[in-house]
């Protein structure tokens, strides 16, 4: 597994009013959405093209597009909904799965309630996407249905991430072809399972 923690000073200004606890649901969508962009902008630089030759009204010239079959990005219910719009404005092309996720609150395990994907993601690019990695349970958990399917590269996008989760995925999804991409490593979980500082549960602040 990869880690790429986009230093950015972009990156870091929206995040810091993400997690500022007098911000308003309707600038924490805003900025989640404009984040998820940079962060994808660097999470898409392995995006697979193939060649096409083009016209320009001056000059023949060959380009790049998007490669068969499509990446597919599949946001993690429900938070991960807060970011799907912006992924797809940049994948344009790409197809959309859907993974339910709750974290049990008193356990912190990561259960399934919901999953509406291709059965068969084999040779594809799959881009996931959920606001926080905290104990890495939900993430490991849904890389893990992904790649049984047959996909082949897996990129994890999260606004933040905790040290005890990104050790976890490491442990757990050693030698997997997976990439997590985030805006922040933080310093630690709370006993609750939050992260902190963070910014407080994501859901919540989105759709609370
Ligand atoms: C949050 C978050 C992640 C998960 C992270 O979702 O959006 O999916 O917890 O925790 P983990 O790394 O310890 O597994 P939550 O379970 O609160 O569900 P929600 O998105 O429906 O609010």
């Amino acid at each position: 597994m990869r880690l790429h923690v986009v230093d950015h000073p972009l990156v870091a200004h929206k995040l810091t009013t993400l997690r500022d606890e007098r911000t308003d649901s309707p600038t924490f969508r805003r900025l989640a959405d404009e984040l998820v962009t940079l962060l994808a902008y660097e999470a898409t630089r392995d995006v697979r093209t193939e060649q096409v030759d083009i016209r320009t009204p001056v000059a023949a010239t060959t380009g790049v597009r998007l490669s068969h079959p499509r990446p597919l990005v599949v946001p993690i219910l429900r938070a991960g909904l807060g970011m799907l719009d912006g992924m797809v404005r940049l994948l344009p092309t790409a197809e959309v799965g859907f993974l339910g996720m709750v974290r049990d609150e008193q356990t912190l395990e990561a259960r399934t309630y919901a999953t509406r994907m291709p059965e068969d993601l084999s040779g594809r690019q799959v881009y996931v996407v959920d606001p926080m990695l905290a104990t890495g349970g939900t993430l490991i958990a849904a890389i893990r249905l992904l790649i049984e399917r047959g996909a082949d590269d897996v990129t994890a996008l999260c606004l933040l991430a905790a040290p005890e989760g990104v050790k976890a995925m490491e442990r757990e999804l050693s030698g997997q072809p997976v990439t997590v991409v985030t805006g922040a490593v933080d310093e630690r979980l709370n006993e609750n399972g939050f992260i902190v500082p963070g910014l407080g549960d994501a859901g919540d602040r989105l759709y609370g």
